[in-house]
C-alpha cells in the first residue's frame, strides 16, 4: 500500500494521478485538515506535523509514503529522511518528496546528477516558482535548479492565500485575482519578460491551473506536477517493486484530520467520483 500525504485537499491531485497511472496498487491518503494550511507556518511546526501524519501511515501500513505537498517537502522530506526515518523504528519503510521530480522536469536532469552537465550548464531559461510563502522561504527550488543548471534564472513568486483560497472553494473571480497579483509580483521582477517555464509548486495549484494559463504568457511552459511526479513514481518503482509486490486490490482509502462529511463533499468538487473520506487523528 503507498500512502499519500497532504495538508489538506491539494495532494488529491497528485493521488488522482497516481491512481490512473498504478489502477491496481492500493492507496491511503491523509489531508490534514485539522492544521491546514501549512503554508504559513512555521519550519518545525511543518516537520512534525508532516512527521506525524507520516508515522499514521505507517500504522495504516504504507510503507512508502509521498508527500504530495510542496511545502511539507520543501521543508520537511530531508529532515524526515535523514534524522527521523533512521532511527524511527520503521525499518524497510520510506518517505518521499515532489520536489525532486519536479526539478529532474524543470532541468531535465536526473536526480542523482549534482554538478552541471553539458548542456544544462549552459542553458539560461528563466523559470517561475510559484509556491507557498514557506516552500518559497525554504529556497529549495532555486538551490536545487542552480546545482544542475547553474545559469537558469530562477524567480520565486509567493501566492500567500492562494491554496487557502482553493481549499475554501473562493468564488472563481477571488481566485482568478490572486493568481493575477502572483504572475504580477513575477513579472515584476522579470522585468516584464515572461518566463520560459512555470513550476506550478503547490499541490492545490493545479486546480487553478487554467487561470495561471490565462495570466502567464503563451510560451509559457506549464509544469504539471500531478504528471511529472506519476512519471518519476512509475521509475521510482520500477527500481524498488518491493514496496508493492504482490498488490493487486486497486483500494482507495481517504483520511482526515477534519470532518469528514465536509471533507468529502469538498473533495468531490475537485475529484467528482472520489471515495468518501474517513476520520483520523495523527
Ligand atoms: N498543497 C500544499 C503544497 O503543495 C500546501 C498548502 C498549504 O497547506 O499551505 O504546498
Amino acid at each position: 500500500m503507498i500512502g499519500v500525504f497532504d495538508s489538506g485537499l491539494g495532494g488529491l491531485t497528485v493521488l488522482r494521478a497516481l491512481v490512473a497511472r498504478f489502477p491496481q496498487l492500493s492507496f491511503v491518503y491523509l489531508g490534514d485538515h485539522a492544521h491546514v494550511p501549512y503554508g504559513n507556518r512555521s519550519s518545525d511546526e511543518v516537520v512534525e506535523l508532516t512527521r506525524r501524519s507520516v508515522e499514521a501511515l505507517y500504522k495504516r501500513g504504507a510503507k512508502l509514503v509521498l508527500l504530495g505537498c510542496n511545502t511539507a517537502t520543501a521543508v520537511a522530506a530531508r529532515r524526515l529522511q535523514r534524522i527521523w526515518l533512521p532511527h524511527a523504528g520503521w525499518p524497510g519503510h520510506n518517505v518521499l518528496g515532489i520536489v525532486a521530480p519536479t526539478v529532474e522536469a524543470a532541468t531535465q536532469t536526473p536526480w542523482a546528477v549534482t554538478t552541471p552537465q553539458y548542456p544544462q550548464k549552459y542553458m539560461t531559461d528563466t523559470i517561475a516558482v510559484f509556491g507557498t510563502t514557506r516552500t518559497v522561504t525554504s529556497g529549495v527550488y532555486p538551490e536545487e535548479i542552480r546545482k544542475r543548471c547553474p545559469r537558469m534564472r530562477v524567480v520565486q513568486q509567493a501566492s500567500a492565500g492562494l491554496a487557502g483560497a482553493i481549499e475554501d472553494e473562493a468564488p472563481e473571480a477571488e481566485l482568478d485575482a490572486l493568481v493575477a497579483a502572483s504572475v504580477a509580483g513575477m513579472l515584476a521582477q522579470t522585468g516584464g519578460v515572461q518566463p520560459h517555464s512555470a513550476i506550478l509548486g503547490c499541490t492545490h495549484f493545479p486546480l487553478v491551473e487554467h487561470l495561471f494559463r490565462r495570466h502567464l504568457g503563451p510560451s509559457t511552459r506549464i509544469l504539471s506536477q500531478p504528471d511529472v511526479v506519476a512519471n518519476s513514481f512509475e521509475d521510482y518503482l520500477e527500481r524498488k517493486p518491493h514496496y508493492t509486490d504482490c498488490d493487486v486490490s486497486g483500494e482507495l482509502t481517504l483520511l482526515t484530520t477534519g470532518d469528514a462529511d465536509e471533507i468529502s463533499a469538498r473533495a468531490r468538487v475537485f475529484w467528482p467520483d472520489v471515495p468518501a473520506f474517513s476520520h483520523t487523528t495523527t
